[in-house]
């Protein structure tokens, strides 16, 4: 498993391969940079001033190598007596000074340029994924999604801060390198180009192979470790199976394995070091020796000479390391691509704005010759002509064996999604005629299994109505009959609760649930199997409270255990995705061969109540 989601991961950062629409989408963050387009203009502009500026350097150090003390007649016309070490020393320090402000100066703006967009950037992938349609995130995993929002950003921010900056700079100083080279000793220039670029580039291929493999010892060291994670949590299998000697044969393999890739890694990196011994400094060795003959025979200048080796180490170093920065961009780009594929999935119309007032709603819910399937799986239907009418202020329990679609045909009436045939309609109007985020403001839901959110207790009941006071949340909580359980702890209402913090018992947190549902005042209350997975004492509280939260309103209960229903206003008994009975408890139990008839039979005799 570990070593499966590290190479996920290492999947995820792969450089991507350009064609059109990639180099499509990347353009589109340049959307996000529009804003910002001065800012980054001055700090490309500081950048080339900058990489530029860098490249005197060397100049000036040949220079001061050359230089004599005193008064030397030189260029006349020259602002500094570059023949003076004084002054050479000065330029210098000058050079370095302007170099300091420039370099601040373009780092803070690519910055500030960057985090900007960036944060936009996040934020709208946010608000683009919560508005998704549910059926997105039934094909997506929560990690990959994650990953988007935080790995693919994160990525984009170095090659903005840093990759973009560094390649530009490469760029310039091997041109401006390769142009003041060729004026000083075109021959010596030609010696340097024929070995050091060679060497370099070979170099850096050879080291990336390195890192692949050691990367993939890695991966073949995770591999042995899951190896050793199942056995010894599973050990009471393993020896009631007694096959230690199976798990230690398979174990023994895995090591082997990474002990092999180890060794080839060994060799590379040996052979590795004995190439950059030999040729990189016999490169830099054959160019030292045909500059001092060029010196020799009076062609250049022993400052001169300086000059080129140092620019010779400014361009091979540069060539160097544009690989890996243009590889880096790739991978951004790559990046790029994956976030706006998610920008481009078709979210549902949301309103993020602030709420207006509730849409009045009575609560009538009317099915029409709805079928539906769901996208992933569109072989196999899951409601099937379903036909049903449900008055304001009505309890309707759906009731039917495990995946006869309760829980879908409660989905569809949240719009979660929408029928493939047929209407589902609300006070007799389509609800895709609804403004959706309005329509479900005036639903709630309570499901089997609640998720509270790390943050207090008031935090989660307070959900139910975002700025809701202090007085409504306990009374809501009153009315769910939470309010003992939750001023029984030293912090009250102030409790943390969630990942981190208390943990509630099944009951308590269905009670909260039920003070959130309480305090939005829903037209519409859907109880998925909400006391399924209580014991029959916490099972009493919750269905008490849930009785006083329906009152009034429109529900829709899914029951697990048909004793919760009995006094239901209908009873709709759903058997793979259709209706087949649809009465009060009375009549369904006069049905001699009913569904509802032998399931009830069936639960009297196992369950007691
Ligand atoms: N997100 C989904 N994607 C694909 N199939 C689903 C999904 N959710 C439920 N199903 C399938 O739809 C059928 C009905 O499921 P559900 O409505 O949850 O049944 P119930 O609530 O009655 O147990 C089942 O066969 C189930 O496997
Ligand atoms: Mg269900």
């Amino acid at each position: 498993m570990a070593s499966r989601r590290k190479r996920d991961q290492d999947d995820d950062a792969k450089p991507a391969k350009l064609n059109k629409s990639t180099l499509r989408k990347f353009f589109r963050l340049f959307r996000y940079l529009r804003p910002y387009r001065s800012a980054f203009s001055i700090g490309m502009v500081l950048l080339l001033l900058n990489s530029m500026l860098g490249m005197v350097f060397p100049g000036l150090m040949g220079r001061l190598v050359d230089a004599t003390k005193g008064d030397v007649p030189t260029d006349t016309e020259a602002l500094f007596d570059l023949g003076n070490i004084d002054s050479v020393a000065l330029l210098l320090l000058g050079v370095f000074a302007l170099q300091a402000v420039l370099g601040f100066g373009r780092i803070y703006l690519f910055a500030y340029v960057t985090e900007h967009m960036l944060a936009r950037l996040r934020q709208d992938t946010y608000e683009h994924v919560v508005k998704l349609p549910m059926h997105f995130f039934a094909t997506r995993r929560v990690g990959e999604l994650n990953s988007r929002i935080s790995a693919d950003v994160a990525l984009l921010q170095d090659t903005f801060t840093t990759t973009l900056a560094e390649l530009v700079r490469q760029v310039v100083i091997v041109i401006v390198g390769l142009v003041l080279l060729t004026r000083l000793s075109p021959q010596l220039t030609l010696t340097m180009l024929a070995s050091v670029p060679v060497v370099t580039v070979v170099a850096v291929l050879f080291g990336r192979y390195i890192r692949t493999l050691s990367k993939e010892v890695q991966d073949r060291i995770a591999d042995t470790n899951v190896v050793v994670d199942e056995t010894l949590q599973g050990i009471q299998s393993v020896k009631a199976y007694a096959n230690e000697a199976w798990e230690a044969l398979r174990y023994g393999r895995s090591v082997q394995a990474a002990r092999d890739l180890a060794m080839k890694g060994a060799r590379w990196r040996g052979a590795f070091v004995s190439f950059i011994i030999l040729c990189l400094f016999g490169a830099i060795v054959l160019v030292i020796w045909r500059g001092v003959h060029l010196k020799e025979e009076g062609v250049i200048s022993t400052g001169e000479l300086v000059t080129f080796i140092l620019y010779s180490v400014f361009i091979g170093a540069s060539i160097g390391s544009i690989p890996e920065y243009v590889t880096q961009v790739l991978k951004a780009v790559g990046a790029t691509e994956r976030l706006m594929d998610l920008h481009d999935e078709v979210a549902e119309p949301i309103d993020l704005g602030p709420k207006g007032a509730p849409l009045p709603i009575r609560g009538s819910i009317t099915f029409e010759h709805v079928d539906f399937h769901y996208a992933s799986r569109a072989d196999m239907p899951v409601l099937r002509g379903v036909d049903l009418q449900v008055e304001p202020g009505q309890r309707i329990a759906l009731v039917g064996p495990s995946g006869a679609g309760k829980s879908t045909l409660a989905a569809l009436v949240l719009r979660f999604h929408d029928p493939v045939h047929g209407r589902v309609l609300i006070d007799g109007r389509p609800v895709a005629n609804y403004p959706l985020t309005a329509l479900r403001d005036r639903m709630a839901i309570v499901p089997q299994e609640v998720l509270l959110f790390g943050g207090t207790i008031r935090e989660n009941i307070a959900y139910g109505k975002p700025g809701a006071s202090d007085a409504e949340v306990q009374d809501a909580a009153r009315k769910a009959f939470a309010h003992d359980f939750i001023i029984g702890f030293p912090e009250g209402y102030g409790t943390v609760v969630g990942e981190r913090g208390v943990q509630l018992s099944g009951g308590q947190r269905q009670r909260i649930a039920i003070a959130r549902a309480v305090l939005k005042d829903p037209a519409i209350l859907i109880l998925d199997e909400a006391t399924s997975a209580l014991d029959s004492e916490s099972e009493r509280l919750v269905q008490e409270a849930l009785e006083h939260l329906m009152k009034g309103r429109t529900s829709l209960v899914i029951a697990h255990r048909l004793s919760t229903i009995r006094d239901a206003d209908r009873i709709v008994v759903l058997d793979k995705g259709t209706v087949v009975e649809n009465g009060t408890h009375e009549a369904l139990m006069a049905l001699p061969e009913g569904l509802y008839r032998s399931l009830s039979r069936l639960q009297s005799e196992g369950i007691t109540g």
